[in-house]
């Protein structure tokens, strides 16, 4: 059998012919089909503004100077996520402050959360670990309380319903990724969301090196040759081309991405549940996309584990190395001592639209041989 990746681009003719009819019509830039992109995500999400960038990290870093965070204020958030998050705000100036998790879904820690606040916070970012959103509810009253910026690490959850509704129809600042992984991809790629005016009117010209309405400009086939810019900009917007890969993949989210990826979790959670030296995360997959499938090994088998999977070709991961101990965001052991434990026992084994079923037997029959 082939070596079977952890995660996967599913992309194949579909995605050719969108890319083919953006070269036929001459212009890769930003223009029709990132409009396009952006109409369909809002129809899907049920959400009023979507701005389409190059990236889930540049999704997040605007997302934190929209919300007006800057220097020397702090931003919450849970150690346990991709460093993209953690560098999304200190790339604004501000401290992105270590939360604990909590171990039944690696999603924030409200109570260490809370804890954590202090004159200087501004903000909070839950992270959508694997497609779960945790207590959002409560996340927005402790915001509420104290007046903070909710801003989604929805990086792993697009699709997923949180009690009726899409991750993104509601809240402050949500932010998606269409890396090459994600539940739909664009190639690269990311998405703001916000239902507020100022915050979206900020992203769309900060995306465009701050060029005042340069979005409306471009949708209109236009470019801006005298214009304003009264902020700081990136050029983080998105291309047609990947708009073009995005449009495709997202009709295919709800007839085969999202079936698939709830279907292998759910065989996953059925046939690894009476493992004991394994703790599988709640099965919600009537309303989670999983985006990727890590399990608890407990016992310090983590790297046993990952070490005879990978010798029977299978490629595991570890989501994620928790970000307070990078030198960078002060590098000290101990702080966080949930976190920590937790860390030491993440596995991430496959997932992806592209795992048949034979495939899928195999790794849990070599899960099941390595703890025989
Ligand atoms: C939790 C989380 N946040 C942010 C990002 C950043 O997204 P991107 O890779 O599109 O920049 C990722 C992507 O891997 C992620 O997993």
């Amino acid at each position: 059998m082939e070596r079977i990746k952890v995660s996967k681009s599913i992309v194949g003719e579909r995605e050719a012919q969108a890319l083919k009819s953006v070269i036929e019509d001459e212009y890769l830039g930003m223009g029709k089909y990132v409009r396009e992109f952006e109409i369909k995500l809002g129809q899907y999400l049920d959400a009023q503004n979507v701005m389409c960038v190059n990236s889930g990290t540049a999704a997040l870093h605007l997302a934190v100077m929209g919300a007006g965070i800057g220097p020397g204020d702090e931003v919450l958030i849970q150690s346990l996520t991709y460093v993209a998050s953690f560098q999304a705000i200190s790339a604004a100036g501000a401290v992105p402050v270590p939360c604990e998790i909590d171990p039944g879904t690696c999603t924030i820690d409200l109570k260490d959360a809370e804890r954590k606040i202090t004159g200087r916070t501004k903000a909070i970012m839950p992270v959508h670990y694997t497609g779960r959103v945790g207590p959002l509810d409560e996340i927005y009253s402790l915001a509420r309380r104290y007046g903070l910026t909710v801003i989604e690490d929805a990086a792993h959850a697009f699709g997923t319903v949180y009690k009726g509704k899409m991750i993104g129809s509601f809240g402050d600042i949500i932010c998606f990724s269409f890396d090459g992984i994600k539940n739909i991809t664009s190639g690269e790629g990311g998405a703001v969301v916000t239902a507020n005016p100022q915050v979206a009117r900020f992203i769309k010209d900060a995306r465009l090196v701050g060029v005042c309405k340069d979005t409306e400009k471009r949708y209109q086939g236009q470019r801006s040759w005298e214009f304003d810019v009264i902020h700081q900009g990136y050029r983080y917007h998105m291309s047609n081309l990947f708009a073009a890969i995005g449009i495709t993949q997202l009709e295919r989210l709800e007839s085969e991405f999202k079936p698939k990826r709830q279907y292998l979790a759910r065989r996953y959670t059925e046939f690894l549940k009476d493992i004991p030296e394994i703790i599988v995360f709640p099965d919600e997959y009537d309303l989670v996309v999983p985006h990727i499938f890590p399990l608890r090994v407990r016992n310090n088998k983590r790297d046993n584990m990952r070490e005879y999977l990978n010798s029977n070709g299978i490629e595991c991961g570890v989501h994620y190395l928790p970000n307070h101990l990078l030198t960078f965001y002060g590098g000290k052991k101990g702080q966080l001592p949930v976190t920590e434990e937790i860390y030491k026992q993440l596995l991430t084994i496959p997932l992806h639209p592209g795992l048949s079923d034979e495939m899928q037997n195999y790794i849990i029959e070599k899960i099941k041989d390595f703890f025989a």
